[in-house]
């Protein structure tokens, strides 16, 4: 058996079912490139049945990456597989994921299905993706809750019918890390043609398992792992792919296994999923946090000076923390931006690197240090986003002890100015009351955040807000060395994806959503 695990990286599609974590196409490819750079061997890039705007945003990273796997997500029917294909037909190396419950909960209260039938539709189904591709990836959903011996029968009806890969989801996030090892061994074992297929975990992380779970899936024979960066995804999230890989590699003279990750890209990617998802890392996050390599007992500190093993598993830098963050300053050009752009990994157009340099001008001359947090932060802000319906074009607020706090705000609406000014209990308040009158939406603001980039008072805010609208949530993220700027840009970016939203409906892989009549799944 081989001892290197494939990494199958699906932040762009169950990764994107994170509450208010919607990313618009454009975002969408930024990320799979990075994920590409990144050293994923399967990306999954969407579910193409979810919405037309989802098929999209699959197809055109379809078209982009070269060197991963391209996967789609399908339920076991013809019509979505019919739309999966269609939307990763043009990859170098497409692949169709579909997937059908086996537990008996989903089977009776979900699919109303026997147990013949969902053996016969996962057959079906697999049959169908065998017209278009060998690539076929089978998943049993809640897999984890099901009759192992059935399983193995669902596995073995897949596998006739030509799957490539066989999935074994927990999910619901229910499984123990002993249990789910020995299903592992228990599927190898009694599953007729087992050894001709790549078999793959999937864990969510409602009981905080999904690291351990997918852990002891590899130990006991499973060779390819599902997983999103940061661990985003539905509820809890999923497991994460920096943990798993770090723990793959920092420990691997124990487990054995290997992965094809470039773990220097880590960090950058972990930030870059932060930056459109809008979703916070938390700062002690395994491997990424912002305090993960921070030490600040005083006897740590003293036993990292005398040497760094004493307190750290793992480099900083082999995560791609970079030791030397300084970067540029007011003098610097466009010659030294483009230099450290390329450094931190983005190809920008003249186009794009000028509104980047625009944008480093004006922090540079209020600050003397531009940080490469800055200068990310500064792409997402001006390339990541994709054309925004609305838009801000300047913000005044007034405010101080003995006034009542006003904002004055004017916007671009679908390219047209509009402007207007309104009061709130504060500042931040008159701005979105201001902000929300003149785009007429009626969206509540229901989280509120906001984080210094870096040290010192002149940092750059971020600032995070979650707003709601009839049933809606959507994430906005702003960034600006003034708060209020920092606060009604996020808001603005929470009405676009909102506006996205409404516009590009994502059927969300709910039990309900998945309800299909008997007999009609395929
Ligand atoms: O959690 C799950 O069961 C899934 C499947 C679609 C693989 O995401
Ligand atoms: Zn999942």
């Amino acid at each position: 058996m081989t001892n290197r695990v494939l990494i199958f990286d699906t932040t762009l599609r169950d990764g994107e079912q994170s509450p208010g974590a919607s990313m618009n196409s454009a975002e969408k490819i930024h990320l799979a490139v990075q994920l590409e750079r990144l050293g994923v061997d399967i990306l999954e890039a969407g579910f193409p049945a979810a919405s037309p705007g989802d098929a999209e945003a699959v197809r055109q990273i379809a078209e982009r990456i070269r060197t991963a796997q391209v996967a789609a997500l399908a339920r076991a029917s013809e019509k979505d597989i019919d739309l999966a294909w269609e939307a990763v037909k043009n990859a170098a190396r497409p692949r169709i994921h579909t997937f059908l419950a086996t537990s008996e909960i989903h089977m009776k209260d979900k699919l109303r299905m026997s147990r013949d039938q969902v053996i016969d539709t996962a057959a079906r189904a697999v049959r169908h993706a065998r017209c278009y591709t060998e690539n076929i990836e089978f998943s049993a959903e809640d897999g984890s809750r099901t009759d192992p011996d059935f399983l193995c029968r669902v596995f073995e009806a897949a596998i006739d019918a030509g799957a490539s890969t066989v999935n074994l989801p927990d999910t619901v996030g229910y499984a123990m890390p002993d249990e789910f090892g020995s299903l592992v061994s228990y599927l190898i074992a009694n599953t007729k043609g087992i050894e001709r297929v790549v078999l793959s975990v999937h864990c969510h992380d409602d009981l905080g398992l999904a690291t351990a779970n997918t852990l002891a899936g590899l130990k006991a024979g499973a060779r390819q792992a599902e997983v999103t960066i940061n661990g985003i995804g539905e509820r809890a999230g999923n497991t994460s792919l920096e943990e798993i890989v770090m723990g793959l590699h920092i420990r691997r003279e124990q487990t054995g296994l290997t992965t094809n990750i470039q773990t220097r890209e880590i960090n950058r990617t972990s930030r870059l999923v932060s930056m459109i998802t809008g979703i916070v890392v938390q700062p002690n996050k395994a491997i990424v946090g912002a305090n993960a390599f921070a030490h600040e007992a005083g006897i740590h500190q003293d036993g990292v000076i005398k040497n760094r093993m004493t307190y750290e598993i793992m480099e900083p830098e082999t995560v791609g923390f970079s030791a030397n963050r300084i970067v540029l300053g007011k003098h610097s050009g466009t010659h030294a931006l483009r230099k450290r752009v390329e450094a931190l990994g983005y190809d920008l157009s003249e186009e794009e690197l000028l509104k980047v340099f625009t944008r480093f001008k004006d922090l540079a001359d209020k600050r003397k240090e531009i940080l490469d947090e800055d200068i990310e932060v500064l792409i997402a802000e001006e390339v990541l986003r994709a054309p925004e319906r609305y838009e801000l074009d300047y913000l005044t607020v007034v405010t101080g002890t003995v006034m009542v706090p006003t904002a004055t705000v004017k916007l671009k609406i679908d390219g047209k100015e509009n402007q207007g000014a309104g009061f709130g209990v504060g500042p931040i308040d008159a701005a979105f009351n201001t902000i929300t009158k003149i785009t007429g939406t009626e969206a509540k603001l229901v989280r509120f955040s906001i984080n210094a980039i870096s040290r010192g008072t002149d940092a750059q805010a971020e600032v995070t807000v979650r707003i709601q609208d009839k049933g809606l949530a959507a994430l906005g993220k702003g960034a600006d060395q003034d708060i209020f700027v920092a606060s009604a840009k996020a808001y603005i970016n929470g009405l676009n994806r909102l506006d996205y939203l409404k516009k590009n409906p994502i059927i969300i892989l709910k039990e309900s959503s998945l309800k299909e009549a008997p007999g009609e799944a395929v």
